[in-house]
């Protein structure tokens, strides 16, 4: 079994001026850094031949297990410059924990959390000039996984996968501000049911996911607002996004988040959040909430803000929700007060603004 991870550097890195242009260009997912991290695993051997590598495409089998019968699952997280210019990621461990959980559900093998960690220190910090200076802007990772043994056979899982990770600088989310996000609530499509895969961050959860998501841009909507799969009532999460709701304002102020019922995905961003509202005096439960209840809630006053959350965006304000039955706006359609104050309390802790209280940064250059 690997327990580190061989350096082998390109010889050939983007010279500081080309790394620096791609740096400003910003967006998210179309630029990535000079290297990766692979590490394979075979049946009976264990994970091996854990490799840092110059970045570049991969070869693939034909009859590898991943292009006929989808066993891949990924994280997504981000490292950042902290004030006081530390390289740090944001609880890793969690990403750790809930690749695990995942690869347990698609029937993977579980990579060791100390492998996990060990790939992300070592990508970061050969790579660690990618990581952008700017406000707001960070390294993405996004550690995957799949199948990779040869056959057609759907008798059992792959004996053989490839863990890989891969990173690029990504851009403000809301570059010029936060802005409110229009959602559609999608009665077409379920994105998942309990028992099913929900939990777990496999790809075939967003290959599913496209055609709902198509169908509200075509609303003239950002992102898809999902119901429970079996009575399409009960409200589960935004994209790639938990959904948080404020009932009350000011020093009554509260959240509720849909709790975790085996459908959604345990967000990390989420999670973080229950207890940053207990930081800030804020009650904050999990909960249920139905679509009725929302609308309800939002003409009656009850319900001010609802915001959607997760690593990409952090905390996204929703402004107007739309369905087959008509639209209705959310207070005033702006970011709230309280949406504002816990995005701000969340990024004073990743930026090393505000003391990181409960130790989630990790400090990897
Ligand atoms: C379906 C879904 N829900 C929620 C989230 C938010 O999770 P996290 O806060 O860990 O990024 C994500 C993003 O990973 C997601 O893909």
């Amino acid at each position: 079994m690997t327990s580190t991870i061989e350096l082998k550097p390109s010889s050939t890195p983007k010279s500081a001026e080309e790394r620096e242009a791609l740096k400003a260009v910003g967006g998210f997912g179309q630029i990535f850094t000079d290297h990766m991290v692979t590490i394979r695993y075979t049946e009976g051997r264990g994970w091996h031949d854990a490799v840092l590598e110059p970045y570049g495409p991969v070869s693939l089998d034909p009859a590898a297990s991943v292009f006929h019968y989808g066993q891949e699952i990924f994280e997504g997280l981000k490292a950042f410059r902290t004030v006081d210019g530390q390289i740090v990621s944001f609880r890793p461990e969690a990403n750790a924990a809930r690749f695990n959980r995942s690869a347990r559900r698609m029937a993977m093998p579980e990579l060791p959390e100390h492998l996990f960690l060990a790939a992300i220190d070592a990508l970061v910090t050969q790579d660690r000039e990618w990581v952008p200076e700017a406000e707001g802007h960070s390294l993405y990772l996004r550690p995957f996984m799949f199948a990779t043994q040869v056959g057609l056979g759907v008798n059992s899982p792959s004996k053989e996968y490839l863990f890989m990770l891969i990173a690029g600088p990504a851009g403000s989310y809301f570059a010029g501000g936060v802005k409110p996000v229009t959602v559609w609530l999608t009665e077409d499509f379920v994105r998942a049911v309990k028992g099913g895969t929900g939990e777990a961050k496999c790809g075939g959860n967003y290959a599913a996911s496209f055609l709902a998501q198509a169908q509200a841009v075509e609303q003239g909507c950002d992102q898809v607002v999902w119901l429970d799969g079996l009575e399409h009532k009960y409200v589960e999460e935004m994209g790639s996004n938990n959904l948080y709701f404020v009932y009350g304002s000011g020093d009554d102020a509260r959240l509720m988040t849909p709790a975790l019922t085996g459908s959604l995905l345990p967000g990390i961003t989420r999670d973080s959040l229950l207890t940053v509202a207990a930081d800030l005096g804020i009650p904050a439960e999990e909960g249920t909430i139905t679509v009725e209840q929302w609308r309800d809630g939002v003409a009656s006053g009850e319900i001010t803000e609802v915001f959607g959350c997760g690593t990409a965006a952090v905390v996204t304000p929703l402004g107007t929700v739309k369905g087959r039955d008509g639209a209705f706006t959310i207070g005033t359609g702006q970011a709230g007060p309280v949406t504002l104050r816990i995005r701000e309390a969340l990024l004073g802790i990743q930026t090393g603004k505000a003391p990181d209280l409960h130790h989630w940064l990790r400090k990897i250059a």
